[in-house]
């Protein structure tokens, strides 16, 4: 598939059937930060998939008794029923419309669950609109069995970033980018694409520990976020910038190069930050702590010479990223230095993953 159009499926007749899918989030190295359009991004960006942070997504589908214009749906989440969720789902169904024909002809029932605390700061919505992404494309499967692994992967990108953006580089392991670029060959503005490109051992198995500093909601919301970029002062020179680190990121991660790997995702990171502090209205996401704690992992680098590094997303928690090896070094660092500046002590130990699983 690669024009938008190949994305709309027939129309089938409607059949009873279930479907299961874990889907992880996933933690930018190279950010996407400003949209235009459909959801189309302005920059292409890549990610860890990470492997222990998954939303659970199951979806049970029946014909609909009823002709409607309207969707009908049930949704619990963590078992309960959360009519909160409702109006976001209702947004997703009727932006995806189009696409899958079958969804109006059908009742689901939904029943989603997060392997993180919910009120964690963590972003849920890359895991949890791949997850429900997923879901959807089985149920297209169910009625299409003629649908190929190639084009139900790309369809699943391509209706998860209709949800959420970075969702759409949730779908595969352990690396996904998404945007044209050069750099990547297969490479679009409407699904995220595997990286296929050598990677380095050292990559596959990259640990990810989230550090907890601010459970609180996040304070400005991804929509906000991107529209700041519309008249932003510095987005052209931003967006020429994040081609390039794209580029660089795709060679760093064959060569294994730690050094290149970590000034690249640590100013990646800043600049991101950087562009809200620069916004209008501007705001500031770190807490001090973020401050603390990277002064902290600057310090330890210096003086241990360990790898370990940070990549931070719109909000206050920071992921510090090092190699496996290096684990049970900076798991002590963690313990006994950096503990003390996470919201209730808490943090999660993640790495890399292979990406989403039907269950
Ligand atoms: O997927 P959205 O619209 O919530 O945007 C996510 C943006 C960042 O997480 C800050 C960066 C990224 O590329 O994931």
């Amino acid at each position: 598939m690669s024009s938008i159009k190949d994305f709309v499926s027939s129309e089938f007749s409607p059949i009873k059937g279930k479907t299961s899918w874990a889907s992880p989030s996933n933690i930018a190295l190279v950010k996407y930060w400003g949209k235009y359009g459909d959801q189309f991004p302005q920059n292409p960006s890549l990610s860890f998939t990470l492997s222990k942070c998954v939303t659970t997504t199951s979806v049970a589908f029946k014909p609909r008794e009823v002709k409607s214009d309207h969707f009908s749906f049930s949704f619990l989440f963590e078992g309960k029923q959360e009519a909160a969720f409702h109006p976001k789902i209702e947004t997703f169904f009727k932006r995806i419309a189009h696409y899958c024909p079958y969804l109006i002809q059908h009742h689901l029932d939904i029943s989603s669950s997060n392997s993180f605390p919910h009120s964690s700061g963590i972003a849920s919505s890359a895991s949890s609109m791949s997850a429900l992404a997923l879901a959807i494309v089985s149920m297209e499967q169910a009625l299409n069995p003629e649908l190929s692994p190639i084009q139900f992967a790309q369809k699943a990108s391509f209706l998860a970033r209709l949800g959420s953006g970075s969702a759409a580089r949730s779908i595969a392991g352990p690396m996904m980018s998404w945007g044209e670029t050069p750099a990547i060959e297969g490479s679009s503005q409407s699904f995220g694409t595997q990286l296929a490109q050598r990677i380095h051992p050292i990559f596959e198995t990259f640990q990810d520990t989230i550090l907890i500093i601010d459970k609180g909601q996040k304070k400005v919301s991804s929509t906000l976020g991107h529209q700041l970029m519309e008249n932003h002062p510095y987005a052209s020179t931003r967006f020429a910038q994040a081609h390039e680190h794209l580029k660089s990121l795709v060679t760093i991660l064959s060569t294994g190069e730690m050094e290149d790997f970590i000034a690249l995702v640590e100013l990646e990171a800043l600049t991101l930050h950087a562009l809200m502090m620069a916004s209008n209205p501007y705001f500031v996401l770190m807490q001090p702590n973020t401050l603390a704690v990277l002064n902290k992992v600057w310090a330890f680098r210096q003086d241990t010479k360990v790898p370990l590094s940070f990549t931070l997303d719109a909000g206050a928690n920071v992921h510090l990223l090092y190699p496996k090896e290096n684990k049970a070094v900076v798991l002590e660092f963690i313990q006994t230095e950096l503990a003390g500046y996470c919201q209730g002590g808490q943090y999660i130990e993640d790495q890399v993953g292979a990406g989403a699983k039907k269950l």
